[in-house]
């Protein structure tokens, strides 16, 4: 898979794409991550790609030439077309689902906005889909970006060393995962469930599902009411 990520602020992306999965997966060429800086296509000499809204109104609006720009130079390092995903608290929400069919693409764009977010010609002439990773609002799209890579990224194949890990994970199967222990078997008088140790797979298949449910029904009663 390739990911494009067009953003003001690459550096940002620098942490989260150097440890763990994102950088092995990255590694071992199971993905790339393309970061562009939308700054480097305004055509002032301030590289401005902001400004006031028309209208009137507090803050500043991105500008829709550099974004244009800058997709368009983007849409060309790779002969595969991609989806495009613009990244505001205004779109559909991101959850597991989004994640596993944005993982079946060969390519994603991202577009991470800041400031007030973009001009409506950007939403409008780029026709990308639009993706909120929930109902608030943050500062800028780089982080909303992040999660999704890194959403997307752990269900590609290889990525995790473990390849029956991601399909346990919550949410997958529309259910909270099953609570996990390790060593030690007795912790500050909390001992492990005595099922855990008996070595019988059907039954600690059995007992996990039961708390999968038991759990989801307790802290998430909407997901049975989705997914059952
Ligand atoms: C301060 S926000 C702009 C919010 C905009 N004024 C509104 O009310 O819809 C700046 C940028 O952060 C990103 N952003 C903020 N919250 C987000 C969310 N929940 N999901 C995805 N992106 C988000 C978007 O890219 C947005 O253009």
């Amino acid at each position: 898979m390739r990911i494009d990520v067009l953003t003001l602020f690459p550096a940002m992306f620098e942490s989260p794409l150097s440890y763990s999965i994102l950088k092995r997966a990255q590694e071992s060429d199971i993905v790339e991550i393309v970061l562009t800086d939308i700054r480097d296509f305004a055509t002032d000499r301030y590289r401005k790609v902001d400004d006031k809204p028309y209208g009137g109104g507090p803050g500043m609006v991105m500008m829709p030439g550099p974004v244009f720009d800058c997709f368009e130079y983007v849409e060309k390092l790779s002969p595969e077309k991609g989806r495009v995903i613009l990244l505001t608290p205004q779109g559909q929400k991101f959850d597991q689902k989004k994640a596993v069919e944005l993982s079946k693409e060969k390519r994603l764009i991202l577009i991470a906005g800041r400031y007030e977010g973009f001009d409506e010609r950007i939403r409008i002439g780029l026709c990308a889909e639009q993706i909120s990773i929930g109902d608030f609002v943050l500062s800028g799209g780089e982080l909303a970006a992040m999660v999704i890579v890194d959403a997307v990224v752990r269900l590609l194949a290889g990525a995790l060393g473990d390849e029956g890990s991601a399909g346990d994970d919550s949410f997958s199967e529309g259910l909270l995962e099953y609570p996990q222990y390790t060593r030690p078997e007795v912790f500050r008088d909390m001992k492990v469930p005595e099922v855990l140790l008996s070595g019988d797979h059907e039954k600690i298949a059995r007992w996990r599902r039961q708390m999968a449910l038991e759990r989801t029904k307790k802290h998430r009663p909407d997901l049975l009411k989705n997914n059952f």
